[in-house]
């Protein structure tokens, strides 16, 4: 039997906080709406110059050195993100050159906020199929590199951070199911409509601010509490679990509301579930990566314990993973 199973976690979020009365002095918002329509306190943000690649640098040494694995030891690193430093090259390989990492593959995972369990459901497989040993899987997000800050509908939800994971082969099933989905019919309900082939840098798309976030955030919120629970009964269905069977929901955070509610029609316990959403927002791939990060720190996840990943964003995207803690 051969499987893979995570091996180290790491996290970094940048130092300085944007708090909501911040927010309140830029837009025409309070503190008392972000917080009861989102859960949201603060968030963390970047200093000017500051890429992806960067966050993820520091998340990921610290998950190497509590893997006790060496940047030289990885097969392949995968970076999950919508805010890469550059079109291309790859957010990976800008990391790979800060770890000296230089016998891994690297690329980039582009599945917004499902792209961690995108991320980790795909090292999963190359470790599992005997192709690679040890494999580096980071998501890290600058989303404020991509907010309209006179957009009040938006830019009090997003915030900067990474997550990192690094994942060995192992003898024992930890990664027990995945499953991940997506439907392209609704990809215009959050889009970066502009800077891509569709719609190249000019003028005219800086006229329109086609380069930040556009979102209809009520449509998607009705999609993502059903798609969340579809997505996670599935997962735990592949992996012939029952609800009752877990021991920690790591979602997604991209609404306290919405995390309620599936928490809810899951019929889960809060103390079952790791929310973080009033400290950083939504960072997109990086939420569920630095909440899987901080629920272990907290000693909220031990060995054998039943661990899901249940995530949902822009695609629309969605995807949970079933994990038995090693
Ligand atoms: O990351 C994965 C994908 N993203 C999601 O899943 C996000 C899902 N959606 C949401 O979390 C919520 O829809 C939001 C937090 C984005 C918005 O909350 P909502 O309760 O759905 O508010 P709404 O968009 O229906 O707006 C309600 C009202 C509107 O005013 P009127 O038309 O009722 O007068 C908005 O203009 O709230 C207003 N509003 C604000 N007011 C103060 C919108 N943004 C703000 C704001 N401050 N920041």
């Amino acid at each position: 039997m051969r499987s893979a199973k995570i091996v180290g976690l790491g996290k970094y979020l940048p130092p300085k906080i944007l708090r909501n009365k911040d927010l309140e002095k830029m837009v025409d918002t309070t503190d008392e709406w972000i917080t009861t329509r989102t859960g949201i306190k603060e968030r963390r943000i970047v200093e000017k110059g500051v890429a992806a690649s960067d966050l993820a640098r520091e998340a990921s040494r610290i998950a190497l050195k509590r893997a006790g694995i060496k940047p030289s030891e990885l097969d392949l690193i995968i970076v999950a993100t919508i805010t890469p430093d550059t079109q291309f090259p790859s957010s990976a390989c800008y990391l790979q050159n800060y770890l000296k990492a230089k016998n891994a593959a690297c690329f980039d995972i582009s599945a917004a906020c499902a792209g961690f369990v995108y991320a980790l459901t795909t090292a999963w497989q190359f470790i599992e199929s005997g192709l690679y040993e040890n494999v580096l899987v980071v998501g890290s997000e600058v989303l404020t590199s991509i907010t309209d800050w006179s957009d009040r509908s938006t830019c009090v939800l997003f915030g900067d951070g990474a997550g990192a994971a690094v994942m060995t082969a192992s003898g024992k099933k930890s990664f027990l199911s995945s499953y991940l989905g997506a439907d392209g019919a609704n990809s215009d309900l959050l889009i970066l409509p502009g800077g891509g082939s569709r719609h190249p840098a000019s003028e005219e798309t800086l006229k329109h601010k086609m380069h930040f976030i556009k979102m209809r955030g009520n449509e998607l919120f009705r999609i993502a509490v059903r798609v969340m629970v579809y997505a996670a009964r599935h997962a735990l269905a592949k992996a012939h679990l029952q609800t009752e069977d877990i021991d920690i929901l790591i979602p997604h955070q991209a609404n306290e509301r919405i995390i309620s509610a599936v928490a809810k029609r899951l019929s889960l316990a809060q103390d079952k579930i790791y929310v973080n959403i009033s400290r950083y927002g939504n960072m997109s791939s990086a939420s569920s990566a630095v909440a899987l990060c901080e629920a272990w720190e907290a000693g909220r996840i031990k060995k054998d314990d039943i661990v899901v990943l249940d995530a949902f964003g822009g695609g629309l995207v969605w995807g949970s993973c079933a994990i038995r803690w090693q």
